[in-house]
């Protein structure tokens, strides 16, 4: 059901913890499964110079997040920007089709630490200019998830 990847990476991932004085915190929760995510970003020059993730999501969860973090790793803020949850699947081998909605925890948690980052730095112009205005507002509505996108799961 897994590929080889996805074992790896569960067994051993990568960029698990907290970082104590994160630039940028982004939590969201699975409506799915009531899982949990939240990432942690360090960032310097417009790069993601250090990144952490803590789950209580389920295997499939943790493999995608140490491979989103890696992936993360090192980009600009705009590059990571990009990493879907499809990329993030391809680039462990694939993922069975009903655990997908576990392979978004981490890039929107990704999305919300760097608009909190923006947000801590009051650079609301970034955040528009980058069209993460939806995640701000909900961001500041407390909402932790986003209903619409996992309901094909
Ligand atoms: S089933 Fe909850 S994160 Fe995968």
């Amino acid at each position: 059901m897994y590929s080889d990847k996805v074992f790896e990476h569960f067994q051993n991932p990568r960029n698990v913890g907290k970082i104590e004085d994160a630039d940028g915190v982004g939590t969201v929760g699975n409506p799915v499964c009531g899982d949990l995510m939240t990432i942690y970003i360090k960032v310097k020059d417009g790069r993601i110079e250090d990144i952490k993730f803590q789950t209580f999501g389920c295997a499939a969860a943790i493999a995608t997040s140490s491979m989103a973090t890696e992936m993360a790793k090192g980009k600009t803020i705009e590059e990571a920007l990009q990493i879907t949850r499809d990329a993030v699947a391809e680039a462990l081998g694939g993922l069975p089709k009903q655990k997908m909605h576990c392979s978004n925890l981490a890039a929107d948690a990704l999305r919300r630490a760097i608009v909190d980052y923006f947000r801590k730095n009051g650079n609301f112009d970034k955040i528009k200019e980058l069209g993460l205005e939806r995640e701000l507002e909900k961001m500041e509505k407390g909402e932790m998830d986003d209903h619409g996108e996992y309901c094909e799961a």
